[in-house]
């Protein structure tokens, strides 16, 4: 546990994540942070007051016009106080109607006062229903604060409390609080460690509109990536064929690449400058060992189309040839004999690591959250850990590594 003389001032406005922010406000006073809620009105009707104040031990403040400060008897300037008083500004979750006010420069609460008045970084973590968040007015509004220097933690897509399903979870308690942890200087177990990530799937071209690819999606590689950063690394992340667009946490060096030939060029040549290379692509096991550069008519084939395939080159196995090797970490997606298929690939390889995943009928991890998967070690242990989120699967994860 790190201790600091640190201070976050923590804005929660109306929306029901603010429920979330009172585990922010709990993990930055373990963490020695001094916290100072300043809570809109409509977040009072979510969470209240007197919830933070037994959290942070200190006043929780809804109004410009109530309550005193610490540093002002008076308490008629604490806008102005909390604007000079405090390293980061944190806002979580902040509503379409918080987020429109920053953009605008409306000063008609203490928390939107405040913004105008705050000197160091501001960090908001937006949270609302998908419609909302998609809005042309909140997506300008968000570009315009991100202008003025904001930095906005994008929300992730999921079940969202209105029973609706797509963008605007509030981000994971975990990214927001490690993005805040980085700003105020603190380190985290993965502080000076240089990673690389690889995720996502390739795709092997056939002919201009047709390729060989797989089920991967990428999602759990991002989750280890923004974890990994949460921590203190200094991520690089290598993404065969993201979605589009792609939200992702700032603060790490992202690398486009298609084909199997290429992420393996790409990962050899970052892993010259890494300390652990995450090896979470699914990379195809085989390409088309000729490409039409026309595409191939249907007409034209009489009979069933062949296509010969050839062996492609294993990026882990070129990694472990390396000089200076980094440390490597994989991930298994098998159907039988998950564990000791896995535990092979593990020693093949010289992993000092690999998380094993049931792929099987039962189990179809891709695309789904959650997901389960056993950690297996070249001692031998295994350590199995339970369906979860694939954010939270990250963490647990990551944690499981940070002490090797
Ligand atoms: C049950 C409920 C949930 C809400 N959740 C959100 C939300 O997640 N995000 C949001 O932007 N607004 C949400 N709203 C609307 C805001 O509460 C409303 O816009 C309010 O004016 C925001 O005030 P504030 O920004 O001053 O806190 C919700 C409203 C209700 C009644």
């Amino acid at each position: 546990m790190y201790s600091s003389e640190k201070s976050v001032l923590l804005g929660v406005s109306g929306g029901i994540a603010a429920y979330k922010s009172c585990e922010i406000a709990r993990h930055f006073v373990k963490l020695g942070v001094i916290v100072q809620p300043v809570i809109t009105e409509n977040a009072a009707r979510f969470v209240a007051p007197l919830t933070f104040e037994s959290l942070t031990g200190r006043p929780c403040f809804t109004g410009m016009f109530n309550g005193k400060t610490k540093t002002d008897e008076a308490g008629a300037f604490r806008h102005i106080d909390f604007g000079r008083d405090y390293d980061v500004m944190l806002v979580a979750p902040a509503t379409a109607n918080i987020v429109a006010k920053f953009s605008a420069g409306i000063a008609d609460d203490l928390l939107s006062t405040t913004y105008l008045c705050f000197e160091g970084d501001v960090v908001i973590a937006p949270a609302m229903n998908s419609r909302m968040w998609s809005h042309p007015t909140v997506m300008r509004n968000l570009e315009r604060i991100r202008e003025d220097g904001v930095e906005i933690i994008e929300p992730t897509a999921g079940d969202l409390a209105c029973g609706e399903t797509g963008m605007g979870r509030m981000a994971d308690i975990g990214i927001i609080t490690g993005r805040v942890e980085k700003l105020l200087g603190l380190g985290g177990p993965w502080q000076g460690r240089k990673v690389v990530v690889t995720t996502g799937a390739t795709r092997e071209t056939i002919d201009p509109v047709r390729f060989i690819s797989n089920n991967s999606t990428g999602d759990f590689g991002r989750a280890v990536a923004r974890q990994l950063i949460h921590y203190g690394a200094d991520v690089k992340l290598v993404e065969a064929n993201p979605p589009s667009p792609v939200h992702f946490t700032p603060d790490c060096e992202r690398f486009v690449v298609e084909t199997a030939d290429e992420i393996l060029m790409r990962t050899i040549e970052l892993a010259d400058d890494a300390d652990w290379v995450f090896m979470f692509a699914a990379v195809s096991d085989f390409t088309p060992v000729m490409q039409s550069a026309n595409k191939i008519k249907k007409k034209e084939q009489k009979d069933a189309l062949k296509i010969e395939l050839a062996g492609t080159v294993d990026v882990l196995v070129e990694l472990g040839k390396l000089k200076n090797r980094p440390k490597l970490v994989g991930v298994s997606a098998e159907s039988t004999d998950v564990i000791s298929n896995s535990a092979v690939k593990l020693k093949e390889k010289g992993l000092c690591a690999i998380l094993a995943v049931d792929v099987g009928a039962e189990s179809h991890p891709f695309g789904a959250t959650p997901m389960a998967g056993t950690v297996i070690f070249p001692d031998g242990r295994n350590v199995e850990i339970e369906s979860l989120p694939k954010e939270v699967l990250a963490r647990r994860f990551v944690d499981e590594l940070s002490d090797i």
